[in-house]
């Protein structure tokens, strides 16, 4: 858990750059006292300036530099069609960095990440960190989309020691979901050993857990849910954890969003 101080900022949106069909990357100013976010953290979002939509949106942070905050954002709604249509210069609310959990990593260890869809992006600031501030091993992300147009992952190629692709068409890559690509890619003794990391659909998270990746000491994994509060307030979005006296819930936003994956009581959790 970190104890990391959030806040409500004004931030500028100083870059909207259209990078698939459905994705945007914003580029939003850095406030001062902004703190240090780390991995698997995120921001909720002030969308518009009345009260439709009236609930903030949750978005990973993807990077952090001096300056700026950047954000991926796929247009799968009205919330987000409206902040990929912010321009230049647009002011934008945010309060953050939220989340109670983050993915860690130890120095000098193998990391090997699972990304589907918009998932890639608390992966991306995570390689990116533990690039800068530690020394990893090998980094080797496992991104998997449904068709070479939607691949995020060529934001990113530099960020890794290797970057392996999977679409579901067999447009580019490997031909197949990104849990059949893992388990191919770990029978062939391409994947090192280490920590694994995931962030995407509940069914991916799923089937990478099912699939028993016997060789890593562990699997952290970021969940996202609909979130109202985004702070832990309403419990609007507590995940069941397995624990020694049965089970136990915990908010994906005031908790997580990072859990270890076999802690989690999927069948429970009914996604
Ligand atoms: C911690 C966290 C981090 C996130 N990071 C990113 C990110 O980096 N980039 C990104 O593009 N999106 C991210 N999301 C998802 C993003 O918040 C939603 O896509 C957004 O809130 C949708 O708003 P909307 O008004 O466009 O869609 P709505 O009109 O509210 O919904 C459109 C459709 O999307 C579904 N949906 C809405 N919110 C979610 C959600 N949280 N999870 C799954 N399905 C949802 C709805 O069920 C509906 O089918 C994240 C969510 C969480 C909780
Ligand atoms: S959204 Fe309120 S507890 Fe998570």
């Amino acid at each position: 858990m970190t104890d990391l101080m959030k806040g409500s900022y004004e931030t500028e949106l100083v870059l909207s750059e259209k990078v698939s069909p459905s994705s945007f990357l914003l580029t939003l100013s850095k406030p001062d006292r902004f703190i240090d976010a780390m991995p698997g953290q995120f921001v909720s979002i002030k969308i518009g300036s009345g009260t439709s939509p009236l609930l903030r949106r949750p978005y990973s942070i993807m990077d952090i530099t001096k300056n700026s905050i950047v954000l991926l954002v796929r247009v799968v709604g009205k919330g987000s069609a409206l902040l990929a249509s912010r321009r230049k210069g647009d002011l934008i609310e945010i309060i953050g960095p939220l989340g109670g959990s983050h993915f860690e990593l130890k120095n000098g260890l193998n990391a090997v990440f699972v990304a589907g869809g918009t998932g890639l992006v608390p992966l991306v600031f995570a390689a990116r960190k533990w690039t800068k501030e530690k020394k990893p091993g090998e980094t080797h992300l496992l991104y998997g989309a449904a068709g070479s147009d939607e691949i995020l992952a060529d934001l990113c190629m530099g960020d890794f020691t290797e970057v392996h692709i999977a679409t579901i068409d067999g447009s580019r890559g490997f031909n197949g979901n990104v849990v059949e690509m893992f388990q191919d890619l770990s029978e062939r003794g391409v994947l090192p050993e280490g920590e694994l990391f995931s962030c995407g659909p509940v069914g991916m998270v799923k089937a990478l857990l099912d699939s028993n990746p016997a060789s890593f000491a562990d699997h952290h994994t970021s969940l996202e849910a609909v979130m109202a509060c985004g702070v832990g307030a309403c419990r609007g979005c507590v995940v069941p954890l397995k624990s020694k006296n049965g089970i136990k819930y915990r908010s994906i936003c005031g908790d997580g969003t990072v859990f270890r994956a076999k802690d989690i009581d999927w069948k429970r959790w009914g996604k």
